[in-house]
């Protein structure tokens, strides 16, 4: 049998794992290999050299390749070297989810009108089968919502905070000694890993262009210890939150940390472990986890979506595994939204907070659900802790801005949405 010929665009982390798991396998054989520096010296079982190159875009044009995949991340050059392999024919593979969730449309029209495939099981939620299922076995249903833990880092992060009752700062500083969190971990504690991988995935879901400009996104890195322990006391836990549903003919996706109820199976999804939940008609409640990076489980998702296609590799490609969209999606503006709210307040120790409190919620229409004060702190202060009912994101916006012109109310320590 003749070997699928594939191009491999990478060879750090993700490309070694996708090397070690194809080197051996009978149907697929790894031919040319791009990577930044020939001589960085690597420690990989099986690997020629001569394979090695640095010309990239001889990798994308290689008449040879049948498969490029593409591990390297980011746009550029990212995006002219998919554009190259598919414009010569070539299926792709990749783990991008930043430049699916930004150039995706260009990519997978250009794609359709070749008769090629871009998979990228690997791009959303690591060794996770998430897309597939989503496009396959799950195509028969209706699906209405999404809510994940689709960022590795964070979840690390705030599972530490939460067992350790460790500030955001040291922990984040623990998780980089540990290597779990980047030098510069803008991407991932700012929400736009989860953002990225929220686009993609609600555009597959509900199969209407998710605009990734409209997508809302908010990080951890305001996180205190201590509402760590108050939502715990309340009976929640706090992760960071990727959110995508229908609201009518609109469609709401966002990214933000909410407390979610002990209850709900994602406030069990710790350390780097991704999950996802999908609600559909007529499935019900699914609920998938698993490791959301790493080595190993991201190459997992690349070799499924290599082998996919090696076996459909003399016919035409499947049309339900090609990624087209009916419409662009009329998206949900953040401010329209409606949400439970948990809210930390600095109150001076005047007569009548509670009073000025409840007025401004009441005339915002926000009505509480609980609310928390334990006694005062050495600076005469007490902390007073809310949690709402549901109210609309604008409503609870203008509240805030008026608690913060408020005599009595020192500072508003935390805003963060509540989910049950
Ligand atoms: N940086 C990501 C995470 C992994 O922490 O989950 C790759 O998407």
């Amino acid at each position: 049998m003749t070997k699928i010929k594939i191009g491999l665009i990478g060879l750090g982390t993700v490309g070694s794992g996708v090397f070690k798991c194809l080197v051996n396998n009978p149907k697929a054989e790894i031919v040319q290999i791009a990577v930044k520096d020939i001589e960085k010296p690597r420690n990989i079982d099986g690997l020629d050299k001569t394979k090695l190159t640095t010309d990239v875009m001889s990798v994308a044009q290689n008449p040879d390749i049948d498969i490029l995949i593409e591990v390297i991340g980011g746009v550029n050059p990212a995006f002219d070297i998919i554009k190259t392999a598919l414009e010569s024919g070539k299926h792709v593979v990749t783990a991008n989810k930043e430049l699916l969730a930004k150039h995706g449309s260009e990519l997978f029209e250009l794609a359709k009108n070749k008769n090629r495939l871009i998979l990228y099981e690997a791009a959303i939620g690591g060794g996770i089968p998430i897309v597939m299922p989503i496009k396959t076995t799950l195509c028969g249903n209706k699906i209405n919502k999404i809510t994940a833990i689709l960022n590795g880092t964070t979840n690390y992060i705030l599972t530490k905070m939460d067992t350790e009752n460790a500030s955001y700062e040291e922990t984040l500083k623990e998780a980089q000694k540990l290597g779990y969190a980047e030098t510069d971990p803008t991407g991932d504690v700012e929400g736009l890993d989860a953002k990225y991988k929220i686009t993609t995935l609600s555009t597959i879901s509900f199969k209407e262009k998710i605009d990734l400009d409209k997508v809302y996104a908010e990080g951890i890195t305001k996180i205190q210890a201590e509402d760590m322990k108050n939502a715990n006391e309340f009976g929640y836990k706090i992760k960071l939150i990727a959110l995508a549903q229908r609201v009518g003919e609109k469609i709401d996706v966002r990214v933000h940390p909410m407390l979610i109820s002990k209850k709900h199976p994602l406030a069990n999804i710790n350390d780097v472990t991704n999950g996802v939940m999908i609600s559909g008609h007529p499935v019900g409640d699914v609920m998938l986890s698993g490791p959301g990076a790493g080595e190993f489980p991201t190459a997992s998702s690349v070799i499924g979506d290599v082998l996919s296609l090696v076996e459909e590799f003399d016919g035409n490609p499947l049309p339900i595994m090609q990624c087209h969209h009916e419409k662009i999606a009329q998206m949900l503006d953040i401010s329209e939204t409606k949400n439970k709210y948990y809210i930390s307040i600095n109150a001076k120790n005047n007569f009548g907070v509670i009073e000025s409190l409840g007025r401004i919620f009441a005339h915002n229409e926000i009505s509480i659900s609980i609310i928390l004060q334990k006694g005062l702190q050495s600076d005469n202060t007490a902390n007073v802790v809310v949690i709402t009912e549901e109210c609309f994101e604008n409503n609870m916006q203008s509240a805030i801005c008026e608690l913060e012109k408020e005599d009595c109310v020192k500072r508003i320590n935390s805003l963060i949405r509540v989910t049950d």
